[in-house]
């Protein structure tokens, strides 16, 4: 099959999941006692989304590696394109009930690779509206995912050729353990710009997109890499954000240039308008 028809079918298997799993979130608010392999703990609904989407994504013809944010190994299906998967982004948000989202990328190469060999991204956010936002070929497009009959979906275009507007917003996580320049650096852009800070990535990157502006989850003193896995996470949300016109960086240079060497990496993360971008790399810049 060829690369095009493989991308076609990943977005069609999980836009066809979306309504069910997020009908299914309600049956499964509890913590399940066990820790994903970067330490968070698992609610019900994290491990169900996993065994669903990956049963789905494996079986697709031309799909060579499957690797998820809930998964220790990746998963050899052959030859063929590598996809990397956050089944629920942001589930600790389900209690209450704030937004989670799903985060997928389709990548070209064997994993761990750079987010330069991304063919295709996609998240799904499961809010108000269920909602695809999708960045290939060049053009980042948003639709509504409405369920018809027979467990099919339609796909209603809602913003097209989305181009991230001037900086309006801004949001940052991990706030209780920042270094004493990056808290400047937020006491100083909260003069112009007006915070926003959901606590799901999905929702707070797709409002980035629609309000312009900067979000990020950046170095902690307890955790150098910030919080963000770089395949599952960074990488895919980052290629959406510049496909759409903006930036991204660790700080140092394009998310998308940043070398993996293990699936479950976190790196430092910021995306947004350009400017906003280039205005954080000068200011976390180290003196050399
Ligand atoms: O996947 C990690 C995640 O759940 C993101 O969706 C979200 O942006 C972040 O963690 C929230 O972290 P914190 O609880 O530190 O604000
Ligand atoms: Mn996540």
């Amino acid at each position: 099959m060829n690369d095009e028809k493989v991308i076609d079918e990943v977005i069609q298997e999980v836009t066809e999941a979306a309504p069910h799993i997020s009908s299914g979130l309600k049956r499964r608010r509890e913590y399940v006692g066990e820790e994903n392999p970067s330490g968070e703990r698992q609610m019900e609904a994290d491990v169900w989304a996993n065994e669903l989407l990956q049963e789905l994504i494996t079986s697709i013809e031309g799909v060579g590696e499957f690797a998820s944010e809930e998964n220790q190994e990746i998963i050899d299906c052959g030859d063929g394109l590598s996809v990397t998967i956050d089944p629920l982004d942001g589930s600790s948000n389900i209690p209450t009930n704030n937004l989670v989202g799903t985060i997928v990328g389709i990548y070209d190469e064997e994993l761990p690779c750079k987010g330069t060999n991304l063919l295709a991204a996609f998240y799904i956010v499961y809010g108000p509206l269920t909602t695809l936002m999708l960045a290939r070929n060049g053009i980042v497009n948003e639709y509504i995912v409405e369920e018809t009959s027979g467990d099919q979906v339609e796909l209603h275009l809602g913003s097209e050729d989305i181009e991230i507007p001037e900086a309006k917003v801004y949001g940052f996580g991990g706030n209780k353990h920042w270094a004493e320049d990056f808290r400047e650096f937020e006491a100083e852009i909260s003069k112009d710009y007006k915070l926003r800070y959901g606590g799901a990535f999905v929702g707070d990157i797709n409002q980035t997109l629609h309000h312009g502006g900067l979000f990020g989850y950046p170095m902690r003193e307890d955790a150098p890499n910030g919080k963000y896995r770089l395949l599952f996470e960074c990488n895919p949300v980052a290629y959406i954000v510049e496909m759409a016109g903006g930036a991204s960086t660790n700080s140092e240079k394009s998310i998308l240039e940043v070398k993996a060497s293990d699936i479950h990496q976190r790196a430092p993360f910021f995306a947004g308008t350009q400017d906003m971008v280039s205005r954080i790399e000068e200011e976390l810049r180290q003196p050399q």
